[in-house]
Order: C-alpha cells, then sequence, then structure tokens
C-alpha cells in the first residue's frame, strides 16, 4: 500500500521550503474549538457569511452571469455515484501522494485566490499557514493583498505561485523571479481570464474597479462592525486601505476586475508563444489553471510544460462552461503519462475529491472552502476545512475500499446509462 503517486520529475527552483526532511509529514486536524459548530464546509459557509458585508462574501461566494456553472459545480459531483467495496481490509489507509517529487499529506493543495486578504486580516499569511501545518501546498495568488516576500516569511511548506500574465511583460516577469527568488517552486499560469468576467452581484453591491467607497458600500460595511473591527481596521493601521501587494503602483487601488482595467494589466494577448520565455525564468513545474481542451494539453506537452488543472475558475468566469468532473476524463486520457492533471471547481466533500481522483486527477485544489474557513477564523478556520476534507476522504475511501491513493480508479464510480 501507499505507493507514491509520481509527478514528472522536474527542476526545482534554486531555493526551496518545504516541510524538514525525514520529519513526518503534518497532516490536516480537525481544529476542537470549531468541531462541534462548524461541522461541514456548509458550516463554514454560513458563518462566513455571517462575519463579513455582504459586498465581500458575494464576491467570494458567488458565480459570473447566470451561475449556471456556479450550480453545474455541485450537481455534476451529484450525478455520479460511489459503489461500495466489501470485505477489504482498509484498516490502515493513507491519503499521502508525491507530487512533483515532495509528499503531501493528502491529494490537495489551496487554490490561488485573489483578495482572500479581504476574508480576514492578511488573509494569504493564514492559508498559508494553515496549510504548512496540514501538509499541503498553498498557492499565492497575483491578485493578493500580501507580498511574496511575506509569505516567504512562513518556514514551512511548499508554495506555489499563480500567475496572471499582463500586457506588460516584463511587470509580470519580474514578479515571477520574485517567486522563484522566494522559494516558491511551482508556477500556475491561468490560461482562463483573457478579459475580465461578468460578476453582475459586483455591480449591484457597488464594487467598482479600482475599488472605491460610495453609498452602497458604506452602509453595506457599516452593518459589518466585526469585520471592519477585525480585518480593515488592522490594515488601517499598518499602512492604510487593503491594496493588491504585487500591482503597479499607478493601479493600486483595490481591483474588482483582477485582469484589466489599466492597459499594462490587460490579459488579453497572452498566447502559447509566452511558455518558452517564463521556461527561462521559472525551472521548476509550470501548470496551465483552466484547461477544457485535449488540443490545449496537446499544445501544451509541446511546449513542455509539466501539468494542466481543469478548472472553469470556481464558476466565476465562462458561465456554462463544463464541469470540472464531466470533462476531467478527456482531459485525462490527452494528458497520458506525459502532464501531471490537477482538477477544481465545486469540491465542498472528500467524497467530491474521490470522485476527481478516480477519473484521473491526480490532486485537487480547494477554493473558497479553505477562504470561508478563513473568514471564521484565520489560520485555525481553514485548517479545519482542510480537516473536514480530509476526514470525508477518509470515510469515502473507506467504504469504497481504498487503502491508498492509487487504490482510487474508476471501479469506484456508477453514473447512469445515458
Ligand atoms: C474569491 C476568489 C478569488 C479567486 N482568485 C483567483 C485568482 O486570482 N487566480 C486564479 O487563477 N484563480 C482564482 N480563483 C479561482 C480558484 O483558484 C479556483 O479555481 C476556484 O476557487 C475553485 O473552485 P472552488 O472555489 O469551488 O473550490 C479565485 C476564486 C475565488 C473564490
Amino acid at each position: 500500500m501507499n505507493a507514491p503517486v509520481a509527478g514528472s520529475p522536474v527542476a526545482p527552483n534554486p531555493v526551496e521550503a518545504s516541510w524538514p526532511a525525514n520529519a513526518p509529514i503534518p497532516s490536516p486536524k480537525l481544529v476542537p474549538a470549531l468541531a462541534d459548530k462548524y461541522i461541514n464546509i456548509e458550516d463554514l459557509r454560513l458563518g462566513a457569511r455571517r462575519r463579513m458585508p455582504r459586498g465581500v462574501f458575494e464576491f467570494i461566494d458567488r458565480g459570473s452571469e447566470d451561475e449556471a456553472t456556479l450550480k453545474d459545480n455541485r450537481a455534476s459531483f451529484h450525478r455520479i455515484k460511489l459503489r461500495n467495496r466489501v470485505l477489504v481490509d482498509v484498516s490502515r489507509r493513507s491519503q499521502q501522494i508525491t507530487l512533483f517529487g515532495k509528499p503531501m499529506s493528502m491529494p490537495l493543495a489551496i487554490a490561488p485566490t485573489g483578495a482572500a486578504g479581504l476574508a480576514c486580516y492578511e488573509g494569504e499569511l493564514e492559508l498559508a499557514r494553515a496549510a504548512a501545518r496540514s501538509g499541503v501546498p498553498f498557492t499565492l495568488a497575483t491578485p493578493s493583498l500580501t507580498a511574496i516576500e511575506r509569505i516567504a516569511t512562513v518556514e514551512e511548506g511548499r508554495k506555489w505561485f499563480q500567475l496572471y500574465m499582463w500586457r506588460d511583460r516584463e511587470l509580470s516577469h519580474a514578479l515571477v523571479r520574485r517567486a522563484r527568488d522566494a522559494g516558491f517552486e511551482t508556477l500556475i499560469l491561468t490560461g482562463d481570464t483573457a478579459v475580465p468576467p461578468i460578476r453582475e452581484y459586483n455591480k449591484r453591491n457597488g464594487f467598482n474597479s479600482p475599488f472605491t467607497f460610495n453609498p452602497a458600500i458604506v452602509a453595506d460595511v457599516a452593518m459589518s462592525p466585526g469585520w471592519m473591527w477585525r480585518v480593515l481596521r488592522p490594515y488601517l493601521q499598518n499602512g492604510g486601505m487593503p491594496k493588491q501587494a504585487h500591482y503597479p503602483n499607478d493601479s493600486k487601488g483595490v481591483q474588482v476586475r483582477m485582469v484589466g482595467g489599466a492597459e499594462t494589466l490587460r490579459g488579453d494577448n497572452l498566447s502559447w508563444d509566452d511558455i518558452a520565455r517564463l521556461r527561462d525564468i521559472w525551472k521548476g513545474p509550470i501548470l496551465v489553471k483552466g484547461v477544457h481542451q485535449p488540443d490545449d494539453v496537446e499544445r501544451g506537452i509541446r511546449e513542455g510544460i509539466e501539468g494542466v488543472i481543469v478548472s472553469n475558475h470556481g464558476g466565476r468566469n465562462l458561465d456554462t462552461a463544463v464541469s470540472s468532473l464531466d470533462v476531467l476524463p478527456e482531459i485525462v486520457a490527452a494528458a497520458g503519462d506525459k502532464l501531471v492533471v490537477i482538477a477544481d471547481s465545486g469540491v465542498r466533500r472528500g467524497g467530491d475529491i474521490l470522485k476527481l481522483l478516480a477519473l484521473g486527477a491526480k490532486a485537487v485544489l480547494s477554493g473558497r472552502p479553505t477562504l470561508y474557513g478563513t473568514a471564521v477564523a484565520g489560520e485555525d478556520g481553514a485548517a479545519h476545512a482542510l480537516g473536514l476534507l480530509k476526514r470525508e476522504l477518509d470515510t469515502a475511501m473507506a467504504y469504497t475500499g481504498c487503502c491508498a491513493i492509487n487504490d482510487i480508479s474508476p471501479r469506484v464510480l456508477w453514473r447512469e446509462a445515458s
């Protein structure tokens, strides 16, 4: 049991932080102080909703346009069923895998989420600490409110960096160099955000880009004195309004749109030709996020990337985009053993993770679950979210007769004949 799932061997970046060599890797655990009140991710979601202004909560929670993809992300996991496996000794179970040559406690990494620092003060740092103590990688997003170098002060843990490539390539390449020099080990190039998405609730809530106070927002924030005290006040005391830490000075107001706006920040001329230049800078794994088409996988293989992330951005970008679960088998088939396939969007239960792995994903990303946790209780809340997902995955593995991640295969799945 426990044969590691291998990612492709790639040269690491020169400086790398991880868990100490030879020490057992830490594992996600339920946080006792939260365990009675928050017994699943939905409890954390409702807790987050109570603790922040409506506009901020909806910015995190909702999707684009009619939110068809947002809803289908959950529905897709319910369309596919699991099969029991009986009379198998499952008394020794492990979720540990090896990805890109390094161990992780479970097949999950924290997804990049811009403005995690609005869920809680310095939310990105809290997420990075929660990931480190839980033995999973943390991904810092380009639009984060906390800078790369500050995240690097969290010594332990694997850190990945997500890039939105801007029209001004020099600005973007400088960021990639900073992430490399700070010890980040994997680069995620987001490919599914050529233009800003249409998120109608942001407009209704008075969220403009760059963010400015207007009567609607002032009224909304005033209804959340706890959020003002816990989140806004420390920013104001330590340097002023929260801002995206990596954006150039001329567009430093909080951008509600993560790409576009200023000419330098447009994201619509990103192409496969950019990979070669990134490869000159980045020796670690490069993953392209938002992939739905087998052709793109084939192109990625030719360009020498190490992996793809099947994602619809959590239903936040292209509405009616296919769910990751539905499109995953085609992507896995195209990738063969040449690329690592990771999947995200809509994972709220450990059983969802099992289904994605059974269809060939090597790991999943979690976006909102850990953000909700952070809003509820900072690092502890995010760690608790990871603990919940781990416990549920453990249960699903035991019922389906899987002792190790490598035991999870399509045989655990049942689909209605179409
Ligand atoms: C508030 C928020 C901000 C996000 N910001 C980014 C980002 O800056 N870059 C990116 O590639 N993906 C971003 N995403 C998408 C996530 O990386 C991930 O694909 C998605 O959240 C997965 O779906 P889930 O939230 O259902 O787990 C964001 C998601 C959320 C919820």
